[in-house]
């Protein structure tokens, strides 16, 4: 039987709740009220490299953050290929006389997309047609250009052309039938119509913004029209792709200089059942020719339904490896490992030479378009090995020729590759074990990510943790969703991790407000704080965290399911949450050394909420300094940088602070919480800084070690 994740995360989160952790006795000393606090870097005694890769980012398709987010088609449902053909249209007065539509296996586009709208009217009328709602409507910009393309054939009758209006949405209370009389955006008519399928396209400029617009497509003259592949596209995408990304999105993540992209998850990897994995090979070439699959998190929380979300894949795996090169980040794919998210099916693939079926066997096919072929583990396995292939292979090979003809002549350099997402038991570790072993024959210097589970302790979390590392893992993935507090108390989590050997990645955090899954979590001041506070014992152990990010990364504002996440929008707009700007603060001024860093009482760090870790920037010639004040009270630091060389006159300090740890930043106060940079003097090694209360600072101080 399934297990929602409300209620797995519900028991997680109150087993978090009894960690005895690595972190803070509950009575500490105060320092003298008032007094300096001296914080000595040893600036001459600098500890290992930090990772390029160490702050990046987790993208996954939840909370519409792919089609209806990053993706920018506007129209839901173009090629009629989900489960419910007419998901996200509606006829319109007039379509009484249509035929809704006709699943034809005759002479559809293409075997992949066979599914198409054929409109029928037995007498003309202006208002025949349907409308497309687009994703909790569409976002449209004035005097922005839209390309719209439809795939149109002609049939019997004298239908001489379709008429396409780009229009506000109409009245309220004029009935689900109704065209509604919204403002026109824009309009066009395609005409030219023959008996064969024929794309048109033709460029539409909006007169007006409307952050909740639709399409109208109306039939001209009686008669029959087959209708596919409706497209609206922004022509202001990121580079200013064909199929390209939002740009202000984008932006948000290209401002944050991230180390790594991680994708496309996170549990969508998994999916419920084997049947809704993710795969690859699905999600690249034509992009009409996707066949789009249901998305996991559609029904996962009852709080939040969303029966209408699927995954289009018209952001697929080529444009996850185009958009981590744009912004600058190293691609980590995550690959199902040949088991569905336990946490629903817990699906297994059959390992060669164990007995297949059981309960956890995978079910036969569901009836759906994608390829549905009770996958053993060798299907997982080669699907990684093509992906490698696909990724960094020469024009030569037959996966590397697909990434060719999509217009990427050179490779992309795939350094890493997650193993199975956030699985855990012995299951996991017998697909883990033969996978790795097969990656590493064929490509012995890719870099594996193998999963801790969804907990950071426990039996589990132990187990998998020991043999993985006998196996020698290059990187081991561990999850923390948990209270702020949880974070703050945890800031010496790696002080005693080896520094030889598996290498760790922490895959998916942030604090959470109320509870794990709980719709009530804020992306509040408290929560971001206390992540800068843990991240702090990240930075101090760079020796053994090697990547991080903040988990989940997008929400449409109209459209979540999961909450607290780091970037929230709406058609239009899009903001920073506190938490992005801890992320970004960290990611913008990741340094390049570590360097020892004490407190002259020697106090732990976190003791009596002052929180501290120092690197060296060898590039600028700058010392960088991250301190969080966790008190309600400003507070006087001494920062002694010790045989520091070639100190300048000035820094530069970078800080995020409110005095109300329930602060939020929305659409309307997006700047709420959000860093102001000013200069401060240096003249001495022994610099002299007051911490504001709650707040987190990043000093630049020019130095070199
Ligand atoms: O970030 C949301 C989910 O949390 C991820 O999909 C999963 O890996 C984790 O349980």
């Amino acid at each position: 039987m399934s297990t929602s994740l409300p209620t797995r995360f519900a028991q997680l989160a109150s087993g978090l709740a009894f960690c005895s952790t690595l972190g803070l006795a509950p009575a500490l000393a105060q320092s003298k009220p008032g007094a300096a606090t001296t914080l000595t870097v040893q600036v001459n005694k600098p500890g290992a490299p930090i990772a390029k890769t160490m702050y990046g980012l987790f993208f996954e398709d939840i909370n519409f953050a792919a089609d209806g987010g990053l993706y920018p088609e506007l129209v839901k449902n173009k090629s009629f290929e989900l489960d419910e053909h007419l998901l996200g249209w509606r006829g319109i007065r007039g379509a009484a006389a249509l035929s809704t539509y006709t699943v034809s296996s005759q002479q559809p586009i293409s075997n992949a997309n066979n599914h198409f709208l054929r409109m029928t009217a037995a007498t003309a009328s202006p208002d025949a047609g349907f409308i497309n709602e687009g994703f909790r409507g569409m976002g449209i910009k004035q005097g922005a250009d839209y390309t719209f393309s439809v795939y149109l054939r002609r049939g019997p009758g004298s239908v001489s052309g379709l008429n396409v209006t780009l229009e506000e949405e109409g009245q309220r209370g004029a009935g689900p039938e109704a065209a509604g009389s919204g403002n026109v955006l824009a309009q066009t008519r395609i005409t030219g119509l023959t008996g064969e399928w024929k794309k048109y396209s033709v460029v539409l400029k909006s007169t007006g913004t409307a952050p909740r617009a639709r399409l109208k497509l109306t039939m001209e003259g009686a008669g029959t029209l087959d209708v596919d592949v409706v497209s609206l596209f922004p022509k202001d995408t990121w580079n200013k792709r064909e199929n390209g990304l939002r740009t202000d999105l984008v932006q948000l993540l290209k401002d944050m200089n991230p180390g790594f992209l991680r994708f496309p998850g996170g549990c969508i990897v998994e999916g419920r059942n084997l049947t809704e994995r993710y795969q690859w090979k699905e999600t690249i070439g034509d992009v009409a020719s996707r066949v789009p699959l249901v998305n996991r998190w559609n029904m996962e929380f009852k709080h939040r339904s969303t029966p209408d979300y699927y995954q289009s894949f018209g952001l697929g795996f080529y444009e996850y490896f185009q958009l981590s090169e744009d912004i600058g980040a190293e691609p980590v794919p995550i690959l199902n490992v040949g088991m569905a998210c336990q946490f629903n099916s817990a699906e297994l693939a059959p390992v060669a030479g164990s007995t297949a079926g059981g309960p956890n066997a995978p079910a036969a096919s569901r009836g759906h378009n994608h390829a549905d072929d009770d996958p053993t583990l060798e299907t997982f396995i080669q699907d990684a090995l093509d992906l490698i292939e696909f990724a960094n292979g020469p024009a030569s090979s037959t996966w590397g020729a697909k990434r060719v003809a999509m217009g990427h002549p050179t490779p992309f350099n795939l350094k890493y590759i997650g193993i199975g997402n956030e699985q855990w038991g012995p299951q996991y570790l017998e697909r883990y074990e033969p996978f790795m072993k097969a990656v590493k024959a064929k490509y012995p210097t890719m870099n594996i990510v193998s999963s801790a589970g969804p907990s950071p302790d426990g039996e589990l979390f132990d187990a998998a943790s020991k043999r993985l590392r006998e196996l020698k893992a290059e990187v081991i993935d561990e999850h923390y969703y948990a209270k702020p507090e949880w974070f703050r108390q945890n800031v010496g989590r790696y002080d005693n991790y080896p520094t030889t050997g598996t290498k760790i990645f922490a895959g998916e955090y942030a604090a959470q407000s109320v509870a794990i899954g709980s719709p009530d979590n804020k992306n509040s001041w408290d929560c971001a704080i206390s992540e800068a506070a843990f991240m702090t014992g990240l930075e101090r152990n760079a020796d053994k965290v090697i990547m991080a990010s903040y988990a989940p990364l997008f929400a449409h504002v109209d459209a979540w399911q999961w909450t607290p996440d780091m970037i929230w929008f709406d058609n239009l707009r899009s903001y920073g949450t506190p938490n992005y700007y801890v992320q970004k603060m960290y990611s913008t001024n990741p340094g390049t050394t570590m360097l020892p860093m004490q407190r002259a009482d020697n106090a732990k760090n976190g003791q009596d909420n002052l929180f501290s870790s120092a690197v060296a920037d060898d590039k600028t010639g700058e010392i960088i300094v991250k301190l969080v004040n966790y008190s309600p009270e400003a507070r006087p630091v001494t920062i002694n940088l010790q045989g520091a060389k070639k100190l300048g006159k000035a820094g530069k300090a970078t800080v995020l602070a409110s005095n109300d740890l329930n602060a939020v930043n929305t659409l309307d106060q997006p700047l709420n919480v959000a860093p102001k940079d000013a200069s401060f003097k240096v003249s001495s090694a022994n610099v002299t800084y007051t911490l504001a209360p709650h707040s987190f600072t990043v000093l630049r101080i020019p130095g070199k070690r």
